[in-house]
């Protein structure tokens, strides 16, 4: 359809990215999907296109092949107007503190992967004049834990990436998110017993993105504002006294 909005979403088999380009979808967007296994993530593409109608079209990408990045980003059929990364890995941080490979993984896959890639379609949304991108990081990069340092320093690289080119693009046209969800409901934290108040559905953190990167609400989203809150005391305990309480 001429004029219709282009959604890029990757990380196609997540909660979070199907609860996005859900919403997007709803918007009367087209959609353009990523997975590093296709196949796996068709469900949540025919999904998307039986309960919306939206002309959905997936696409295989695998974040950590960083010199395929900038072919893939030349190769869609379309520079999309709002490109939203999901991926991540949250990893086992006891088995990253002996395993340099799977900290390796971590590392790479939170920031260095989503960082490149953003990054290439920064440049191309800048010369382009338009287009809004979000970046889903972690409250757990605003300040390293003992259980969770590995993926949370991935998460603080990618926020401080996406804080840099947000101001850097401030008066290009292009719009730069941090989306920082707190505990949300998904595959990944199902193994996990999560505080009501603390965790949000899929659905919330999705239509935060949308807000926030079409009506420009956000720069930073704390998806339950309480989590702003939390972190801000977090942040101001004094380091002898943070290193004592075992978080
Ligand atoms: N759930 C939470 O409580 C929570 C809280 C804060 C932040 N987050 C962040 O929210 C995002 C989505 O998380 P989620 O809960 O929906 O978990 P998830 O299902 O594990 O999502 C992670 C996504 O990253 C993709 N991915 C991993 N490695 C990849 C690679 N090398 N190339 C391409 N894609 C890759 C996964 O694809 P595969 O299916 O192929 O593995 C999956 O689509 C993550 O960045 C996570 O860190 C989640």
């Amino acid at each position: 359809m001429a004029g219709q909005k282009v959604l890029l979403l990757v990380g196609a088999t997540s909660d979070i990215g199907h609860a996005v380009a859900m919403r997007y979808a709803r918007e009367d967007w087209r959609i353009l999907l990523t997975a590093r296994d296709p196949a796996r993530a068709q469900r949540n593409a025919d999904d998307l296109a039986a309960r919306t109608g939206a002309d959905v079209t997936m696409f295989s990408l695998d974040i950590l092949a960083l010199d395929t990045l900038a072919t893939f980003v030349d190769a869609l059929p379309v520079l999309p107007d709002t490109v939203v990364c999901v991926v991540g890995e949250l990893g086992d941080q006891t088995r990253a503190q002996a395993d340099p490979e799977h900290a390796g993984l971590v590392m790479a896959t939170n920031y260095v992967g989503p960082s490149l890639l953003l990054g290439i379609l920064a440049e191309r949304f800048a010369q382009r004049g338009h287009g809004s991108i979000a970046g889903v990081s972690s409250v757990a990069g605003d300040r390293g834990r003992s259980s969770n340092y590995v993926y949370g320093s991935a998460k603080a690289g990618f926020s401080s990436f996406l804080s840099g080119l947000r101001n850097r693009l401030a008066r290009s046209g292009v719009r730069v998110v941090t989306v920082k969800p707190g505990f949300v409901r998904t595959r990944m934290t199902r193994s996990m017993k999560l505080p009501p108040i603390l965790t949000a559905n899929p659905s919330e953190v999705a239509g935060a993105i949308y807000e926030a990167t079409e009506r420009a609400t956000a720069d930073i989203i704390y998806v339950r504002r309480i989590w702003r809150l939390v972190m801000a005391v977090i942040c101001t305990i004094p380091e002898p006294v943070f290193k004592r309480l075992r978080l």
